[in-house]
C-alpha cells in the first residue's frame, strides 16, 4: 500500500511526479482544487466534488481539456492502486505550463494531478471532547465559493490558529461569521442549526450540503442566514463541517466557553446521522 500519483493521466513515482517551473498554478494560483474523503473504500460523493469543479472552472474560464470522465476513472483507479481503504484524494487542475503573462495563454493544456494516500483522521478525542478555535478578520478575495489554489490567507490563518493552540481559525467580515479557513461553520440556538448562505463569501461546502440534508431528513430546524460574533458566542453549540473535519464540536472560541463547554447535544447527533453517511455512501 502507497501514495498514488496520477499527472495528466499517467501513473507516475511520488518522486518524479514534477511539474513546470512556468506552470500557472506555482505562478498565478490560477488553479483549483478538491479534497475528496475515501471510506472504507468508497468514495463520498466523489461525484459532487467533480460537479463543484466543473462549476469553479466555469467561473474562472478554464477549459478542463482532459475530460470530467476521464479524471473520475483516473481518480478511481488510483483508489484502487493504493490498496488504502481509509484514504483522501486530492485532485489539481490548473491552467497549464506557458511563458509568463497575466491573460491566459492562448495555447496551454491543464496540468491535472491525483493524489492518493492514506488518510489518519483526527485524534478520536477531538470529536469526542471538542476543539477551540480562534477568529481572525476574512482577508481573502470576493470569490471564496470558487476553491482555487490561492490559499495563502487561508494557510496564514490556519497558521495563526496553530500559534494559538487552536484546532481552527473562524474568519468575520463587517462583523458578520463567515466560514473558517478550512470548513464551514455551523451554531445552535434554541435547538436550530444556523450556518451562513451559500454565496460568494463561503466555499459552499460538501460536508455542509449533508448535514443540511440530514437535518431535512430527521426534522432539525436550521437557516442559512447571515449571524454576527456574538451570535457565535452566544451560541448553545458550535461545530465545524468538511471533508477531512467531518463533524468537529467547537467547545472554546477566541478563549470563551461555548453553551457548557462540552459538546452540544444536536453536535452529537448529526455526528451520529454523518457516521451513518459514512458507511453508506458510495457515489
Ligand atoms: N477544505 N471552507 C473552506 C474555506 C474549505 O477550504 C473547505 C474544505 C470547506 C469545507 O468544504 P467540504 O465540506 O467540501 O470539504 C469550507 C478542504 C478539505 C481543504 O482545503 O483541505
Amino acid at each position: 500500500m502507497s501514495t498514488v500519483v496520477y499527472l495528466n493521466g499517467q501513473r507516475i513515482d511520488y518522486e518524479n511526479a514534477k511539474v513546470s517551473v512556468e506552470d500557472r498554478g506555482f505562478q498565478f494560483g490560477d488553479g483549483l482544487y478538491e479534497v475528496v474523503h475515501i471510506y472504507s473504500g468508497r468514495f463520498f460523493y466523489l461525484d459532487r466534488h467533480l460537479a463543484r469543479l466543473q462549476n469553479g472552472a466555469k467561473e474562472i474560464y478554464l477549459d478542463l481539456d482532459f475530460g470530467l470522465n476521464n479524471l473520475e476513472k483516473v481518480c478511481r483507479q488510483a483508489v484502487k492502486e493504493s490498496g488504502f481503504k481509509d484514504a483522501s484524494a486530492y485532485i489539481q487542475v490548473t491552467r497549464g505550463a506557458a511563458v509568463r503573462q497575466h491573460a491566459f495563454p492562448k495555447e496551454s493544456s491543464c496540468t491535472w494531478v491525483v493524489i492518493v494516500r492514506e488518510s489518519k483522521g483526527n485524534p478520536q478525542e477531538f470529536y469526542e471532547n471538542g476543539i477551540t478555535c480562534i477568529t481572525v478578520p476574512d482577508e481573502r478575495w470576493s470569490r471564496c465559493n470558487i476553491k482555487t489554489v490561492q490559499l495563502l490567507a487561508n494557510c496564514i490563518a490556519k497558521e495563526k490558529a496553530q500559534r494559538a493552540g487552536s484546532f481552527e481559525a473562524i474568519f468575520h467580515r463587517g462583523g458578520s461569521v463567515i466560514e473558517g479557513s478550512s470548513s464551514n461553520v455551523f451554531i445552535v440556538k434554541d435547538n436550530k442549526l444556523i450556518t451562513h448562505p451559500v454565496n460568494n463569501k463561503i466555499l459552499n461546502g460538501i460536508t455542509r450540503g449533508v448535514v443540511l440534508e440530514i437535518a431535512d431528513k430527521n426534522d432539525i430546524k436550521y437557516s442559512e442566514e447571515v449571524f454576527c460574533m456574538d451570535d457565535l458566542f452566544d451560541a448553545d453549540e458550535v461545530f465545524l463541517t468538511g471533508t477531512t473535519t467531518e463533524i468537529m464540536p467547537v467547545v472554546k472560541v477566541d478563549g470563551k466557553i461555548i453553551g457548557d463547554g462540552i459538546p452540544g447535544k444536536l453536535t452529537k447527533t448529526v455526528q451520529k446521522y454523518y457516521q451513518e453517511y459514512i458507511r453508506t455512501v458510495d457515489c
